[in-house]
């Protein structure tokens, strides 16, 4: 069954999400916020595999024009549920709103979980729906009277790759230190180093790239519970996978960091994604770093600085890494940095420049 699915994306970062999505042989279309593509189950799963930079894939089960309760109500009525959906499945309804006449997300998911339920009680003859079976997330999404209905496939997000402690510090997201490493001219050969790597999850993107290890090898996603992904299609794409990973061409990966109980939580994931034998860190302030030659591509998400006494530090921090770049001829510096005077501090311009949001931080992603 072809559907039509999207894979979402933080802003600035749909371009790299299509680009994926063509090496993968999908046709892709980039929109604000997502990428739409067409796809068997079977392909949307190894896409999910495979994706670096997206947040989710999500099936698209209706999209439409919408600006009363009676035109959503119907737009959601209309859709063929029962080709996605079993007798028993769960589908909690969550909802978002944007520049729109319907602007109440409660009333919309209530309306949007009334027409699905009626809808599958009279297909599968049900006086209600028990809701017992595998899970089906709806969301009702309406941008500027444009409603879409979708599934999510993946349950938790695509960053959420399975090495991480999640304990509550907010280190820079995965899908966007994957982006850092495909936007940079890193040939997986050349070694890298993270001056910075905080919890390491730079330095974990970079080798399962040059790896080829899929992002999703050791997590499930929701879609594995589907009626539409046939199992041995499913255990196919794992196969493949697993058969793509080649540990052996992974280059030398380091990172160092001044702060003891980062680098402790980054030899933790590093061990939790299998990687210990392949990224080595250790305690080292940057300023005083010299990695053994050949020159290291060095990237690095330092601290921007919040407070403007802290921005004092950070330009000066900036400035070392410059002296860093020096102590290492033929080394290059990528930097995703939110401070404005990185440039100026650095001494230098970057070659090549592209904006990109650390959550809701709007960063620049500097190449020298
Ligand atoms: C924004 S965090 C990096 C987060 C990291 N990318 C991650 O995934 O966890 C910045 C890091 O720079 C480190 N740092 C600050 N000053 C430093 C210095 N002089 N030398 C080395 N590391 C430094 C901090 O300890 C912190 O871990």
């Amino acid at each position: 069954m072809r559907c039509t699915w999207l894979a979402t994306a933080a802003f600035g970062l749909e371009g790299l999400v299509k680009k994926e999505l063509t090496e993968l042989g999908f046709s892709a279309r980039a929109e604000n916020g997502c990428v739409r593509f067409e796809a068997e189950p079977a392909e949307a799963f190894r896409a999910a595999m495979w994706l670096r930079t997206a947040d989710r894939v999500l099936l698209l089960a209706a999209e439409g024009p919408v600006t009363t309760f009676e035109e959503l109500f119907r737009l959601v009525r209309g859709c063929p549920w029962q080709e996605f959906m079993p007798r028993d499945a769960a589908f909690p309804v969550s909802g978002k709103c944007a520049r729109s006449r319907l602007m109440s997300v409660s009333d919309c998911q209530a309306i949007t979980k009334k027409a699905l339920a009626e809808e599958m009680m009279a297909y599968y003859h049900m006086p209600w729906c028990e809701e017992s079976g595998p899970q089906y997330p709806v969301q009702v999404s309406i941008h500027a009277d444009h409603a879409r209905i979708t599934l999510d496939a993946c349950g938790d997000a695509l960053n959420r790759r399975g090495y991480r402690t999640w304990n509550g510090e907010a280190p820079l997201r995965e899908t966007l230190a994957a982006a850092m490493i495909l936007l940079s001219p890193w040939d997986h050969k050349q070694p890298l180093h993270d001056p910075c790597c905080g919890t390491g999850t730079l330095l974990i993107e970079a080798a399962m790239i040059a790896s080829r290890r899929a992002p999703g090898l050791t997590r499930s996603f929701l879609m594995e519970n589907w009626r539409m992904l046939v199992k041995k299609d499913a255990d196919r794409v794992r196969n493949e996978a697993k058969a793509a990973f080649t540990p052996a061409d992974i280059p030398r990966i380091t990172g160092t960091d001044i702060d003891p109980n980062a680098l402790e939580l980054a030899g933790r994931h590093i061990r939790q994604a299998g990687l210990e034998s392949h990224i080595s860190v250790s305690a080292c302030d940057l300023n005083s770093l010299n990695v053994p030659a050949p020159a290291p591509l060095f990237v690095a998400n330092p601290p921007y600085g919040e407070r403007l006494s802290d921005r004092k530090t950070c330009e000066k921090l900036y400035h070392g890494m410059r002296e860093m770049v020096n102590r290492h001829p033929g080394s290059r510096l990528c930097v995703l940095t939110g401070h404005p005077g990185f440039e100026r501090a650095y001494g230098r311009r970057a070659q090549k420049k592209r904006r990109l949001y650390n959550g809701r931080l709007e960063c620049e992603y500097l190449i020298f």
